[in-house]
C-alpha cells in the first residue's frame, strides 16, 4: 500500500490518502495543486498568475507572447480593443477603457 501526500503552498492544506496500486491511474486526472489568481486591474486587464493553459473556442492552445514565454504571468484583454486578443496589448489606455 502507497501513502500519498498532496496540499497546496500557503493554504495549510495537507491530506494523506492511503492508495493501492489499482488506484494509481486516477492520479491523472487530479488537478494540479497550483494557485493561479486573477487580478482584476483599475482600468485596465485581468492579470493571471499561476501555471495555466489557455486555449481557443475549439480547446486548442493559444500561443503565449513572445516576450512571456516562460512567465508564469499573462495580461488578458477586458475592454475589447486590443489588435491581440486575447492578450492586452495597452490599447486600453488610448480608449480610455473605465471599470
Ligand atoms: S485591457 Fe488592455 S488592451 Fe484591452
Amino acid at each position: 500500500m502507497l501513502e500519498l501526500s498532496f496540499g497546496t503552498v500557503g493554504s495549510g492544506l495537507v491530506r494523506h490518502v492511503p492508495m493501492d496500486s489499482t488506484r494509481l491511474p486516477l492520479l491523472r486526472t487530479l488537478p494540479a495543486m497550483h494557485e493561479v489568481t486573477i487580478k482584476v486591474r483599475l482600468d485596465g486587464p485581468y492579470k493571471v498568475s499561476g501555471p495555466v493553459k489557455l486555449v481557443d473556442h475549439e480547446g486548442d492552445e493559444i500561443p503565449m507572447p513572445e516576450d512571456d514565454k516562460g512567465r508564469d504571468t499573462i495580461v488578458l484583454c477586458r475592454c475589447g480593443h486590443s489588435a491581440t486578443k486575447p492578450f492586452c496589448d495597452q490599447s486600453h489606455k488610448r480608449v480610455g477603457f473605465r471599470s
